[in-house]
């Protein structure tokens, strides 16, 4: 059975888009993107295809972020981060730390490496429980943020297929978590006037109902997790306008492929799409998380490129 979180086919990536709409403009995008990197709106769907153009092109921006990241920007900046116990929300709380930022990590539990950088870690909250969030969190917290990074996400290696059998409780586990979570942190921060800088969430290209017919192509699967970042998306985009009024950005990000708990299923195609160390997909988020400004809000990023992920 193919698994496709991010996996992609060469043989697919000229067939991308079918859809209206945004999708013609899309396709226009992508067809433009295929001529001048400059004129580049899109990504690419195709993640084997993506990461072979980056080193055709020699792209350091994607193969090397210490040449374009600069994450001075950052001291002294007040930066909540939800699950970043391990994985990329440890790498992206190892990286504020470095650059002299304060980071607040919310989630259930800590960790002796979260608990050995010595940052304010608030646990006993899980992003499903609305009590604890609008209570504990919140409570906790102190001053207000600079920055809140919606980064847990669940994403468990079961079947999801008509062929296999779907899982509907895990399918609504992962709404629940990665959809409604970064909404019910966001809701109550927003409320109890706890940010006064921008919102990212850490969402992924699965989200992409376009990317599907090449990333999961002819195959389907990981229904639960592909729909949990649709809806997530909606509801970022949604959060965006709202937010607008009150003067704070939303920005949706892909962080990448990246070398983590949650990826270890896919180790065996790693290097041919391009994964990275969880410390360089961090340095990635934050080089986006810079641009979380009214001018890109409600945007949907690529952090591996820069580049606009289709809806
Ligand atoms: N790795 C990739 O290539 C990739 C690609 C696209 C998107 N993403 C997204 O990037 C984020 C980080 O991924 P990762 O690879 O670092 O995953 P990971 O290693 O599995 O870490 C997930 C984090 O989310 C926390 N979490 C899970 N469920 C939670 C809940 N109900 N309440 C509070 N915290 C919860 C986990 O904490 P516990 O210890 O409590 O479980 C953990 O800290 C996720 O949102 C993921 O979907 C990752």
């Amino acid at each position: 059975m193919r698994r496709t979180l991010l996996l992609g086919t060469a043989a697919c990536a000229s067939g991308l888009v079918l859809g209206s709409g945004g999708g013609v403009r899309a396709v226009r995008a992508q067809a433009a993107s295929m001529s001048s990197s400059d004129e580049r709106v899109f990504s690419l769907a195709d993640q084997v295809a993506r990461f072979a153009r980056a080193k055709e092109e020699n792209n350091r921006r994607y193969l090397d972020i210490d040449t374009v990241y600069d994450g001075s920007y950052l001291k002294g900046k007040r930066v909540l981060v939800t699950g970043g116990n391990q994985g990329l929300g440890l790498a992206i709380v190892r990286e504020l730390v470095a650059q002299g930022a304060e980071a607040v990590v919310v989630g259930r539990r800590s960790s002796p490496d979260l608990d050995a950088l010595g940052c304010q870690v608030i646990t006993g909250v899980d992003v499903t429980d609305e009590a604890a969030v609008k209570g504990k969190m919140v409570d906790e917290l102190g001053e207000p943020v600079d920055y809140v990074i919606n980064n847990a996400g669940y994403f468990p290696d079961i079947t999801d297929s008509v062929a296999d059998g779907m899982m509907f409780s895990e399918q609504l586990k992962q709404i629940d978590i990665c959809a409604l979570g970064p909404l019910r942190v966001s809701e109550a921060l927003v409320k109890a006037g706890k940010v006064r800088g921008a919102i990212v969430v850490i969402s992924s290209q699965a989200g992409s109902a376009e990317w599907r017919t090449t990333q999961n192509a002819d195959e389907g699967g990981d229904y639960g997790h592909h729909m949990s970042r649709a809806a997530c998306n909606i509801g970022g985009v949604l959060l965006a306008e709202e937010l607008k009024k009150r003067g704070v950005p939303v920005l949706l990000l892909h962080p990448g492929f990246n070398k983590t708990g949650m990826t270890s299923k896919y180790s065996h195609i790693w290097e041919v799409e391009g994964a990275v160390d969880a410390a360089v997909g961090a340095k990635r988020v934050l080089h986006e998380v810079r641009g979380a400004t009214m001018e890109r809000t409600g945007q949907f990023i690529n952090c591996e490129d820069g580049l606009r992920i289709p809806w």
